[in-house]
């Protein structure tokens, strides 16, 4: 994929492409390092003919060009977009599933008219309870379409976008060209990419990618274990987590002060603390932020340890949240993967 350059392949049918996380080094996620997730093939997007319709629960079904999108009044959030199965490939046993490692998150700013004032455009009648939405990715055969739902409440939130730009520049076609959906803080299945149809449903869409997908487990389950659909729920917000991105995980480094840094996000929360140990989760010292903020969007953090002897090291972050929610050291292990947020770490080498 031109511009992709950097990233690793994880699927080539379809595409799936991830960060490699040492590269994490900027508040904004440059969009050639920002992961790529489709379930279905690239669509092909002929823009004279391209619109996106809102019906379904409203008053006034609406049908809207990219310039009508774009006359409306515009919008932005710095949202950290994570896939829920982002750090699938460590739980264990494995779980069938695109093998991502850890670097299925990007944090970037998207631009475009709220979702609210096309809703109020339209007018949602009072059956109105939840808004799905398609994009033009067609599934081949019998492969079921790619939907999905969000609340009325999430959908009228004024940071929820349907978003045309993502950094300043119009959407690349692998991020949803022309407009795709911004639901900030919640799994990146959520922002539905191609946008053509809004729907006001009056009830949670109920298609494959809502049910048996993007959904996890009411209880906990033991590894390698079985759970009905009934006792799922749909997965909303973002948990809290922390990924180091250097050093690299393997690396060698020379004795003296090492530079730890990374970035952790926490959804709709705010992430209030993240802490490093480097002595097997014994002890832990608070890492310092960097300077960039926003309501959803990672903070960068980093922190400076000194080794006092060459050997071998395990460094952990550990990220915390303003609802009280920690990294925890055990994964929930999950049948579908998801929602991998135990506390990272990185193994490498100190030289004299
Ligand atoms: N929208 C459509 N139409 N088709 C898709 O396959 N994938 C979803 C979501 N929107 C998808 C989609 C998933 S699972 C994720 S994690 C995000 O898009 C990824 O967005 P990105 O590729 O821009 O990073």
């Amino acid at each position: 994929m031109p511009g992709k350059e950097k990233m690793i392949t994880r699927s080539l049918r379809y595409l799936d492409l991830e960060m490699p996380v040492h590269l994490l080094d900027s508040w904004i996620t440059p969009v050639e390092l920002f992961y790529v997730r489709n379930h279905l093939a690239l669509p092909s997007v002929n823009l004279a003919a391209w619109s996106v319709a809102v019906i379904g629960e409203v008053e006034r079904p609406l049908e809207l060009s990219l310039t009508d999108l774009e006359r409306l009044p515009q919008a932005s959030v710095t949202n950290t977009m994570e896939c829920a199965g982002n750090g699938r490939s460590f739980y264990r046993p494995r779980v069938p599933g695109i093998q991502w490692s850890r670097g299925g998150v990007g944090n970037a700013k998207f631009s475009g008219p709220r979702l609210a004032d096309l809703l109020r455009r339209a007018g949602v009648k009072a059956s109105g309870k939840h808004v799905a939405f398609n994009g033009l990715d067609e599934p081949p055969g019998k492969v079921p379409d790619f939907v999905r739902s969000i609340p009325i409440e999430k959908a009228l939130d004024a940071d929820t976008l349907v978003a045309t730009k993502m950094n300043g520049a119009p959407l690349k076609i692998e991020h949803g060209f022309p407009a795709r959906v911004v639901v900030p803080g919640w799994l990146g299945a959520a922002s539905v990419k191609w946008l053509i149809e809004i729907k006001v449903i009056d009830r949670e869409y109920e298609g494959n990618f809502m049910k048996p997908g993007y959904r996890f487990p009411v209880h906990s389950v033991p590894p390698g274990g079985e759970i009905s659909p009934e006792e799922t729920a749909v997965i909303t917000g973002l948990p809290v987590k922390s990924i180091i991105a250097r050093p690299e995980d393997g690396s060698h480094q020379k004795l003296g002060p090492i530079r730890i840094h990374g970035a952790a996000w926490a959804g709709e929360q705010e992430v209030t603390r993240v802490e490093i140990s480097a002595d097997g989760g014994r002890t832990w010292q608070p890492a310092a932020f960097g300077r960039d903020k926003a309501k959803y969007a990672w903070r960068l953090w980093e922190y400076t340890w000194k080794p006092s002897a060459p050997g071998s090291y395990v460094v952990m972050s550990r990220a915390t949240d303003s609802a009280g929610r920690t990294q925890p050291a055990e994964p929930a292990w999950n049948p579908s993967g998801y929602l991998w947020n135990v506390i990272d770490r990185v193994r490498f080498h100190v030289q004299a």
